[in-house]
């Protein structure tokens, strides 16, 4: 091994960690890595030496904070792959007593809550320059190209940028499609790199998490289709599989399709049974699609299917309340269909589901857009789903269709506004209703994609029932109202309950 010194420092060696520092090793850089745990650190290595037989060593194993500070050129770069939360300033504390600089950079990789990186920023200033980037893909893309969202000190982004946009996932330009490589030591030629400047430090783990509230609302859409096809059409695993496959081959094509299409598939080796009919149905959350249904409620922005997503999955824990409820809780048989009848429901739910879908990613894009209001960034949307379009859980071909739609207007109030979207949504609706009515009859749950229908009447429509609700607000609360005949911004409170006419009295 060669003493030059290495260019990254990476501390945090868990799945992603060894995955992204094979990946900064596949494109030219040397890695100073530490793990606490020493045994992760040999276990890279010898990855490293197995998967790059010949070539000169790419990783130096590190065995303390000072040393991993020794290695590394100055000022130095170290990017973090560690468990969100308090493992992250732990980290910190300890660079500062090895003697980490105020020039040098501390990258945030992990999960972290948005508000969490802002407030590191400000504690570690003068000491180190704390920059934070979110990244989605897996383990894989971890490895072969994940979608980054880095935000912070622009001037941290000029050093940072060659790294991140060298490891990133990448996207055909002619196709808009992710181009991919899973052989080691081979990474991909050109292509536009998923990994762009978010904006202040904050705000790249701010697209993240709304990034998983869509993959968590995407997921539930998909599970309500299986669902309405086992319960509703009595299909079996690998007829659904098939379904999802055909689907999968136009305007649904997405990873999470591919992935949902495999997991049907699977085999028991035990059982011989397929393997998702064996798997518990009770759904795990780390919670980055509660935080986005939590900032959705504070700056008021109406995501319900990504917040419906969230609840369904907190409903299918209660696994124990809901095999008592089953027992008493009676409701509707869901009938045998005729073979035709049966391949114009499951056409109908392929609309149903991509309708649902276009109003989650609406919602999405509605609540970063009304977060970006609120805490003054400059979210460039087109950017945002260009970067979405490789490398993470949520790549689809109809990412696509959102960067072109922000392309020609981006300054658009709601994706449902654009014309394509709003084309496609006013053509298909009909299947959607269908779909949400033929499952409330049958008694099948569809909370995500029934919400979304419901957001999208909600939007469309010029009056809602909120005149009769303000009123009521007034009633007992005097909290007052506009009126409709009136200068808006105009508040007025009537006393309601005394006897004759109500008096209209201005509130100042
Ligand atoms: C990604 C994923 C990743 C992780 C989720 C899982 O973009 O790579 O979203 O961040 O798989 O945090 O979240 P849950 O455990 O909450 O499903």
């Amino acid at each position: 091994m060669s003493d030059s010194l290495c260019n990254i420092g990476f501390i945090g060696l868990g799945v992603m960690g060894k995955n992204l520092t094979l990946n900064l090793a596949d494109h030219g850089f040397k890695i100073a890595c530490f793990d606490l745990d020493s045994s992760k650190i040999d276990d890279l290595i010898a990855t490293d030496k197995y998967e790059n037989p010949q070539g000169e060593s790419r990783i130096v194993g590190c065995y303390s904070y000072t040393e991993l500070l020794q290695k590394l050129t100055a000022p130095h770069l170290i990017i973090l792959s560690v468990p969100a939360g308090e493992p992250v300033d732990h980290v910190c504390h300890h660079l500062i007593d090895a003697g980490i600089e105020a020039d040098d950079i501390v990258i945030d990789t992990g999960n972290s809550l948005w508000t969490d990186s802002v407030e590191r920023e400000k504690k570690y200033k003068g000491k180190f320059i704390f920059f934070s980037t979110a990244v989605s893909g897996g383990e894989v893309g971890a490895r072969f190209g994940p979608s980054l969202m880095p935000s912070g000190d622009p001037y941290a982004w000029t050093r940072i940028e060659p790294v991140f946009t060298a490891i990133a996932a990448k996207v055909d330009p002619e196709t808009g499609k992710p181009m991919e490589s899973h052989v080691p030591g081979q990474p991909i030629q050109g292509g536009e790199p998923c990994a762009t400047y978010i904006g202040p430090i904050g705000a790249g783990h701010y697209v993240k998490m709304v990034h998983n509230g869509i993959e968590y609302a995407d997921m539930q859409l998909i599970c309500e289709a299986y669902d309405l096809m086992k319960t509703g059409l009595g299909m079996t695993s690998l007829e659904i599989a098939e379904i999802f496959r055909e689907w999968n081959k136009g305007i649904l094509n997405s990873y999470l399709m591919e992935i949902s299409a495999e997991v049907l598939s699977k085999i028991d080796d035990e059982t011989g049974q397929p393997l998702v009919e064996l798997i518990m149905d009770k759904a795990g959350q780390k919670g980055t699609g509660l935080w986005t249904a939590v900032s959705a409620l504070q700056v008021g922005a109406p995501t319900q299917t990504i917040t419906q997503a969230v609840f369904a999955r907190s409903l299918s824990s209660l696994k124990a309340e809901r095999t008592q409820a089953a027992s008493v809780l009676t409701g509707p048989e869901p009938a045998r269909l005729s073979n035709d009848a049966k391949s114009a429901a499951i056409e109908a739910l392929r609309d149903a589901l991509y309708c649902s879908k276009i109003c989650s990613y609406a919602q999405g894009f509605q609540l970063m857009a009304m977060a970006a209001k609120e805490h003054g960034w400059k979210l460039e949307f087109a950017e945002i789903a260009k970067i979405w379009r490789a490398g993470c859980i949520i790549r689809a071909v109809f990412l696509q269709s959102i960067t072109n739609a922000y392309e020609r207007d981006d300054d658009l109030a709601n994706l449902l506004l654009d014309p394509f979207f709003a084309e496609q949504l006013i053509n298909l609706q009909g299947h959607w209703r269908k779909t949400i009515a033929d499952a409330t009859l049958m008694g099948i749950p569809c909370a995500a994609m029934s919400s979304a229908l419901n957001y999208f009447d909600s939007y469309r429509r010029e009056t809602l029932p909120a005149n009769l609700l303000q009123g009521q607000r007034d009633y007992f609360g005097a909290h007052t109202y506009e009126r409709v005949d009136c200068t808006p911004g105009k508040k007025y409170h009537t006393e309601w309950n005394m006897t004759g006419q109500p008096q209209i009295k201005i509130k100042r």
